[in-house]
């Protein structure tokens, strides 16, 4: 049986199905069940997300979650997340409510350039390439007049146009650096129209254009979120030595790529989650912020943590190019609930507000850890769930809970124990 086929894109979506079904799934009888389970009763809505992509065969769910008490700048924020991993969410909406009493978080836009490069290789004389560029200025201001129109009346646009020789590291090899303005879109579509428009008028005999295309590494386009407040106000039993040993959690991320790469991730807990919930590109953001946290040449912490005259500080430094207009957040109809959950906000109220649940998620990971450990809660919520599935009473679930508060859990320990107290 040949599992190769040509010609699947022209096929219809129900014998897309069934050739998926006859060739990977004849082990699972009810495979296309499931797929037309996920499939939604409204057809005109089920269209929308078939045309997302391409073969949409069926939809795949996550959890869209709320953490509420997000108290930034000064303003009170209902954050919108999805993600599928236990005590996220649960961690956020508890270290906002903990924040919003000591000042909330604070958080300011660094800048917001974004960054497209035509790559090209030259073999000629540098002076050459220099004045030739020099006299193409106008050239390029006229081929991307039409592109950047509307974008320079919301005050964006084309920043600055640069030649770089990178001849040192490639022979042959030279850019146009272009910076761009993209206000409130995330402006891919923009970017790499007004670069393939460059390059489109810069290629000639002598200039061999390799490709066009933003990038992805957007370290100017940066903000930082800060909670700060009086060592004993942190809490607990010994606040002292509780800051302490958080601030020499934070600072072995710093210099242990080990620990810092999953440091990170439990910011990008809290990042993608709002990421995903407003329609925003996942995949760049996630390239981009963990080229930034190798930007001084080795993997490190993207939070940062001082203890000082009795003053606890921890931030966080994020390159964030989103959007909160065009792509999925107008399309996707709940990207769009997100954004109005949100209260509409710019672009750069949106990368604040990510980078606050970003270091909200981190704050919750490091406090866990740096304390009862992470298995702790992880486990509480493994067994309510457990409980949750078994149908026990209010009765058997406070017993349960009583029992295992010492103990280790297992789904195989908390049967064992439901039945011994039924049996009993
Ligand atoms: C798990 O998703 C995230 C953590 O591992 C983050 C961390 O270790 O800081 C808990």
């Amino acid at each position: 049986m040949t599992k190769l086929i040509s010609g699947f894109s022209k096929l219809t979506k129900e014998e897309k199905i069934k050739w998926l079904a006859d060739n990977y799934l004849n082990d699972v009888p009810n495979a296309v069940e499931i797929i037309k389970n996920y499939w939604h009763t409204d057809t005109k809505l089920q269209q929308l997300h078939d045309d997302f992509t391409e073969n949409t065969i069926s939809n795949f769910y996550l959890p869209f979650g709320i953490a509420p008490n997000f108290v930034i700048n000064g303003k009170a924020y209902t954050v919108p997340m999805v993600i599928e991993e236990s005590s996220v969410v649960a961690a956020a909406s508890y270290i906002a409510k903990f924040w919003s009493t000591r000042g909330g978080f604070k958080t300011k836009v660094i800048s917001t350039k974004k960054i497209g490069q035509v790559h090209f290789t030259y073999k000629g004389d540098f002076k050459d390439l220099k004045k030739h560029f020099n006299s193409k200025q106008q050239d390029f201001k006229t081929v991307t007049a039409d592109i950047t129109k509307n974008m320079e009346k919301r005050g964006g646009g084309i920043s600055s146009i640069e030649l770089i020789d990178k001849t040192a590291d490639l022979e042959h090899y030279y850019q146009i650096h272009v910076t761009f303005e993209t206000k409130d879109s995330m402006g891919a579509n923009f970017i790499n129209s007004c670069l393939e428009a460059i390059a489109n008028t810069w290629r000639n005999d002598e200039i061999e254009v390799i490709m066009s295309i933003l990038s992805n590494y957007v370290p100017e386009c940066l903000v930082r979120a800060e909670v700060s407040c009086k060592v004993e106000e942190l809490g607990g039993d010994n606040p002292q030595n509780f800051a302490k040993k958080f601030e020499q959690a934070v600072k072995i991320a710093e210099i242990e790529p080990y620990r810092a790469v999953t440091h990170n991730k439990g910011i990008m807990n809290g990042v993608d989650a709002v990421v995903l919930a407003t329609g925003n590109d996942f995949r760049a953001i996630e390239a981009g912020v963990h080229a930034y946290a190798s930007k001084d040449g080795r993997y490190s912490s993207l939070s940062h943590c001082e203890v000082k005259n009795g003053i606890f500080r921890f931030w966080i430094d994020l390159p964030l190019s989103v959007g909160t207009v065009g792509g999925l957040t107008k399309l996707h109809p709940m990207a769009k609930l997100s954004l109005d959950i949100l209260d509409r906000p710019s672009a750069p109220e949106l990368m604040s507000i990510m980078a606050a649940t970003g270091l909200a998620q981190n704050y919750a990971a490091l406090r866990a850890l740096t304390t009862k450990g992470i298995q702790h809660g992880h486990m509480k919520m493994h067994l309510m769930n457990i409980l949750n599935q078994m149908n026990v009473t209010e009765q058997e679930k406070e017993q349960i809970v009583t029992y295992f508060a010492d103990k280790t859990i297992s789904h195989s320990a908390v049967v064992e124990k439901i039945k011994e107290l039924r049996n009993a």
